[in-house]
C-alpha cells in the first residue's frame, strides 16, 4: 500500500463573477493490494465545475450528498409494484415451463455432485476388451468385462472409445440414468483416458443389453415375427397377417415412445433415432435407446458441440 499526499494549494479566482473560495488540499492516494484502487481527490475540479457553471446538476448546484441523500425517500424494504409482480411470476413460469430450466440446473448442481459419491469408479485397467460390436466417425463400440470379477454376469459390458463429444454424452447418459433409466441402455461410468497412442479418448460403460438392435431384427425376412417372442413372451394365437403384425408393431412402437418420452420429459433431445440406436434388453424385454452422442439437453444448454448454439439444425 502506498499513500501520496500532494500539499495544498491556495488560489483565488473569480469565474463568471463567482468567487471561486480557497481550494482545499489536493490529495492523491494510491492504494496498490491485490487491486489497485485510485483515487483522486480535491476541490480543484469540483471548484472549477462550479466556477463555470458547466457539470451535473449536483455538482453546479452545489446540493451534495448530504442535502441529496436526505432529500430522497426513505426505503423500508421491499416494495411490491404490479410490474415488479409481473416481472417475478415472469421469471418463475419460464425457470418451471418446459424443457424446465430451474429442475435442470438443481439436477447439475445438486443431484450431479451428490452422484459422485456413490456411483462406482472404474479405470482402464478394470477393463478387459473383447469383441468389436461397432465403429463410428466417432469412436469405437466393444463387448467387454470387468478384469475384477470375470465370471459374474454383471461384468457383461459394452464400452465405447469415443475420441469427440464424449464428454457431452458421458453428461447425458448421467442425466438419464438420474431421471429416466429405463429409457436407455444401463449406463455405468464415463472417464477420460489419456494414455491411448490415439490422443485423449472417453471411455463410456454400459452394461450389454444384448445381441441385436431394431436394425438387426428389421432385416430378417421374419420381421416382426421374429421380435413377438422377445417382447410377447409367447407366440400369439393367431394366423400370420396384418392383424397379429400390428398387434407386434404396436408393441414395438409403445415401448419406443416410452422410452422417447422419458428422454423429452427430462428435456434431453436424442436428435438421431433409428434403428441402429434401439436395441433390444434381453434382461427387461424392452426397447432401450441408445447413443446419445448427439443429443442436446435443453434445460442446461448442453449440446454435443457445446460451444456452438443449441438448436443448430445439423
Ligand atoms: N448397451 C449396449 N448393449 C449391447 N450392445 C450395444 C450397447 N451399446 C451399443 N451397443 C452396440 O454397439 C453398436 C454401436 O453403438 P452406438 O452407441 O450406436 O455407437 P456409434 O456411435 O458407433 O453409433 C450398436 O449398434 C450396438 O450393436
Ligand atoms: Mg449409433
Amino acid at each position: 500500500m502506498a499513500a501520496v499526499g500532494i500539499g495544498g494549494v491556495v488560489l483565488h479566482s473569480s469565474f463568471l463573477g463567482k468567487k471561486v473560495g480557497i481550494l482545499k488540499p489536493l490529495c492523491l492516494s494510491i492504494r496498490l493490494k491485490k487491486q489497485c484502487n485510485f483515487s483522486i481527490c480535491g476541490s480543484f475540479v469540483h471548484d472549477l465545475f462550479v466556477g463555470v457553471g458547466v457539470g451535473l446538476p449536483c455538482t453546479v448546484m452545489e446540493c451534495g450528498d448530504i442535502i441529496y441523500r436526505s432529500t430522497l425517500p426513505k426505503s423500508n424494504g421491499i416494495t411490491v409494484t404490479v410490474p415488479g409482480v409481473i416481472l417475478a411470476l415472469g421469471t418463475l413460469s419460464y425457470l418451471w415451463a418446459t424443457p424446465g430450466v430451474a429442475p435442470g440446473f438443481f439436477d447439475m448442481f445438486v443431484l450431479a455432485i451428490l452422484e459422485r459419491f456413490f456411483r462406482p469408479i472404474y479405470k482402464k485397467d478394470d477393463i478387459v476388451l473383447g469383441k468389436k460390436l461397432g465403429e463410428g466417425s466417432f469412436g469405437s463400440v466393444y463387448r467387454v468385462s470387468l478384469a475384477r470379477k470375470p465370471s459374474s454376469k454383471s461384468a457383461d459390458l459394452v464400452l465405447k472409445k469415443a475420441t469427440e463429444y464424449g464428454a457431452v454424452e458421458i453428461w447425458m447418459n448421467e442425466r438419464v440414468r438420474r431421471a429416466c433409466a429405463n429409457s436407455c441402455a444401463d449406463f455405468l461410468y464415463g472417464f477420460r483416458e489419456t494414455s491411448s497412442k490415439k490422443g485423449a479418448e472417453y471411455w463410456l460403460l454400459w452394461r450389454f443389453e444384448g445381441e441385436a438392435t431394431l436394425a438387426d431384427l428389421m432385416q430378417s425376412r421374419d420381421f416382426p415375427y421374429n421380435v413377438e417372442s422377445l417382447i410377447l413372451r409367447e407366440v400369439q394365437d393367431l394366423p400370420k397377417g396384418l392383424d397379429r403384425e400390428n398387434r407386434i408393431i404396436l408393441t414395438i412402437m409403445r415401448q419406443l415412445l416410452f422410452a422417447l418420452d422419458g428422454l423429452h420429459s427430462t428435456g434431453i433431445v436424442h436428435r438421431d433415432i433409428k434403428p441402429q440406436n434401439i436395441i433390444f434388453s434381453e434382461g427387461s424385454r424392452a426397447f432401450k435407446i441408445i447413443d446419445l452422442g448427439a443429443a442436446a439437453d435443453l434445460r442446461v444448454g448442453i449440446n454435443y458441440i457445446p460451444k456452438e448454439f443449441l438448436l443448430d439444425p445439423r
